[in-house]
């Protein structure tokens, strides 16, 4: 991996078109403000006590992976597992090559890339730590629309890979893959991607395969209740877990071809807000406040009673919040020929029976949306905080 800086794309400022640096490379090169191989995310962000991959803007390309404990592996493979892997993660984050590396991502600067771990509800059975595991990690109860694959849900482990660039992002996974040697075998891997840094003139909210802007009403790191929505807090339970957040991982197949067939003005009743720039449509624009109470002419709510921003929506649920931060997959066509594409879910919490559970709850009881979806896979995560200097992910667990 080559040192930081060393990419070649060249982006002219945020949101610039890549790749039209090449007939003028001088001139692009003076005007860039950064390069998006030479973007490095900390293994240990500053200020924080999460991992990277959390808040950390969405990247390009991510695997989502889930390991097993190998036969025989307990504890302790588990503690040396987990020091092999913050080691790689942090040598590869900072662009820094690993042992006896493949040489995939050779040119290509860090891109942003993060790695991030948690552990699944059979993880403490497997290692002898049920008396430490979370409540928060019970079992998501089974949703009357879940069509839900077992082979490709759960796991002891569960590693988030995401990166600018695919072969960064391919780099990494095979470099795990291989620390995990004899005492992990991998259990599932899904594949995802979003918009690439600097598609759009200026930086905005991703855009699903259904063509929605995405992320809109997300809660925001400014917001004065973020890190206890999103983060353990204190009095959470498991003092291992403070500053850590539990993933909900769902793997969400769309089904386009409906989709693709109704009108823009149905499309828009589905969510709730435009499809163009994500305005509520109660008006205004992407964050003016939805206006849940507000009726039409015929008396009825402008924003649909099943829309599903409003049955989603934190005033609809107790004030419950996650912090949704998805890729899009895309797995090619299925033997009745519809696209196997949609949204592998991901999304961050301090207490999913509160947030995830809450409103998966209430979607499912039939929002506009659902027809639309199936539920094919899911995951429940604990993801620890970030490891301490001279540490490793999940020490204060496994130690
Ligand atoms: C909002 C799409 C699944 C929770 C939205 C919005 C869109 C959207 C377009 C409006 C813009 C925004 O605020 O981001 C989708 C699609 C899904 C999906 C395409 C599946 C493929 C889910 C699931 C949950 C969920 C499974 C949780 C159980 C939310 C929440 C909001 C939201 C909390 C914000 C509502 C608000 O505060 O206004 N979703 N969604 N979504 N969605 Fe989903």
């Amino acid at each position: 991996v080559g040192a930081a800086g060393a990419a070649g794309l060249v982006v002219g400022g945020a949101g610039a078109a890549i790749g039209v640096s090449a007939t003028e490379p001088e001139q692009d090169a003076a005007k860039s403000v950064t390069t998006i191989g030479s973007t490095e995310v900390a293994f240990r962000p500053a200020r924080a006590r999460h991992q990277a991959g959390i808040t950390t803007p969405l990247q390009a390309t991510g695997h989502l992976v889930a390991f097993d404990l190998a036969p025989g592996a307990g504890r302790k493979e588990a503690a040396a597992l987990l020091r092999r892997w913050s080691r790689t993660a942090e040598e590869l984050m900072a662009g820094r090559a690993p042992a006896a590396d493949t040489g995939v991502a050779l040119d290509a600067g860090p891109s942003s890339l993060t790695v991030t771990f948690g552990f699944g509800h059979s993880f403490f059975g497997r290692t002898g730590l049920t008396a430490r595991r979370p409540v928060q990690l019970d079992p998501l109860p089974d949703f009357s629309a879940d069509a839900l694959d077992p082979k490709r849900s759960n796991g002891d482990l569960w590693v988030q890979i995401g990166a600018d660039d695919a072969l960064v992002a391919f780099h990494a996974l095979r470099a795990l893959q291989k620390d995990a040697a004899d005492s992990a075998r991998l259990r599932w891997q899904m594949n995802g991607f979003n918009r690439t840094p600097g598609a759009t003139a200026r930086p905005m909210t991703a855009r699903n395969l259904m063509g929605q802007l995405d992320g809109t009403n997300n809660p925001k790191p400014s917001d004065k209740d973020f890190d206890e929505r999103i983060f353990v807090g204190r009095d959470a339970g498991q003092e291992w877990m403070r500053g850590g957040s539990y993933a909900v991982v769902r793997r969400i197949r769309m089904l386009l071809d409906d989709w693709e067939k109704r009108s823009r003005h149905e499309q828009e009743r589905v969510i709730g807000r435009r499809k163009d720039d994500g305005a509520p449509l109660t008006g205004g624009s992407e964050t003016t406040p939805m206006r849940l109470d507000a009726t039409g002419p015929d008396g009825l709510p402008v924003i649909p009673s099943n829309a599903h921003a409003r049955i989603a929506a934190p005033e609809s649920n107790q004030g419950a919040a996650m912090l949704r931060r998805p890729f899009s997959f895309h797995d090619g066509y299925r033997e009745d020929g519809a696209p196997d594409a949609g949204l592998l879910f991901v999304c961050w919490q301090a207490d999913p029976l509160r947030a995830f559970t809450q409103v998966q709850r209430k979607l499912d009881r039939g929002d506009a949306l659902s027809p639309f979806l199936r539920h094919e896979a899911s995951g429940l995560f604990a993801v620890p905080p970030a490891a301490e200097p001279g540490g490793y992910v999940g020490r204060p667990l496994l130690e």
